[in-house]
């Protein structure tokens, strides 16, 4: 580790939603930062910064199979390890093994879906996780040895569980939980949304830029908060029924909502999207940021709302969604 507060930085997977915002955070307070990544796609936003960084181009699944992967990071001979795309924990094994003894710092990040369906809200980070589903079931695995390796002193590891992401370049999770952007568009002009239940089940969104600003703390924390878990949401969660009412509200159009019981209202919507719907309200995740203020210092720029309206408006700037 150098003591003059400037680090190597890898992030692996730093193009994408978290990364568009963190490596110019980290960039900016002097860090090194190499991004790991194919070279697939643009980051999602244009900054200067982008220039200083150093990538890293390779294919993490084809070096993993080589048993490669953790070898060619420690050879890159970073301070701090980021990852943000690992979704199986072979993958943790195999980075934890490799850069055991070689770095000061390795932050995870993980989901708010490490938890099942909500009990006591706002859940908090020690309540006993209950996931369910491939990826949720994955994601808890890989946090649980994390902070297995972390609490022993054994590795360095931390993992931030961010919610729903949103930023700009996006669609965000709408207020029928799905990804449909003719929901807007029909809170837009006025017309009738279709919601499960009775719209009271919750959402947990995040800019990614606050994701992003709880990474760069978390860095700036450094080995203190190994071994720990912080949830990284926006103060509050929303209710579908609000969510909606508040953006119809925000278009300047009169919201008009229709409830129905879930199987009645799947049957109209194609089935992967009343699955996406399911997936999220089931969980109906609402999560507390009271850990990550007190120990990271975490302080979300955006409320839920905030968040999607910034989306949004880049949307209807980019005509995906129609007012009229
Ligand atoms: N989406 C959500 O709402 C949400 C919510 C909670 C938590 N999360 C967590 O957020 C993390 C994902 O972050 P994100 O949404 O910012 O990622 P993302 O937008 O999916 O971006 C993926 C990044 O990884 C790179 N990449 C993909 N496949 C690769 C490969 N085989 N080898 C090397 N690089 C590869 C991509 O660049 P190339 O394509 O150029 O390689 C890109 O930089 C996950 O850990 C997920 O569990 C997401």
């Amino acid at each position: 580790m150098r003591y003059d507060g400037c680090m190597h930085v890898i992030v692996i997977g730093g193009t994408g939603h978290i990364g568009s915002y963190l490596v110019p955070r980290l960039v900016e307070l002097g860090h090194h930062v190499s991004v790991v990544c194919r070279g697939n796609r643009s980051p999602y936003l244009e900054h200067g910064v982008w220039k200083r960084v150093e990538f890293l181009h390779f294919d993490r699944a084809g070096e993993e199979a080589r048993g490669t992967f953790g070898e060619r990071l420690a050879a890159a001979r970073p301070d701090v390890v980021i990852d943000l795309t690992c979704y199986r924990l072979e993958s943790a094994e195999q980075l934890v093994e490799a850069l055991r003894g070689h770095i000061a710092h390795f932050l995870h990040c993980g989901t708010i879906w490490v938890h099942g369906p909500a009990i006591e809200v706002p859940t908090t980070e020690d309540t006993p996780r209950q996931p369910f589903g491939e990826y949720g079931c994955r994601k808890a695995a890989i946090e649980d040895y994390l902070l297995g390796q972390g609490r022993s002193g054994a590795f360095p590891a931390t993992v931030l569980h961010p919610g729903h992401l949103v930023g700009i370049g996006w669609n965000p999770l709408n207020p029928a939980a799905n990804f449909n952007l003719e929901v807007f568009s029909r809170l837009a002009r006025g017309e009738e949304v279709l919601l499960p239940n009775l719209g009271m089940e919750t959402l947990h969104h995040v800019h990614a830029d606050d994701v992003a600003q709880a990474f760069v703390r978390a860095v700036s924390c450094g080995a203190s908060c190994a071994g720990q878990s912080f949830h990284v949401v926006s103060a509050n969660a929303l209710t579908l029924r609000g969510y909606a009412e508040r953006m119809a509200e925000w278009f300047g159009a009169k919201p008009r909502l229709r409830f129905l019981p879930f199987e009645e209202w799947r049957q109209h919507f194609p089935a992967n999207e009343a699955t996406t719907t399911w997936d999220h309200i089931v969980r109906s995740s609402h999560c507390s940021i009271e850990k990550a203020r007190r120990v990271l210092g975490y302080a979300p720029r955006y409320s839920s709302l905030e968040a999607v309206r910034e989306s949004v408006s880049w949307l209807l700037q980019n005509r995906m969604i129609q007012r009229l």
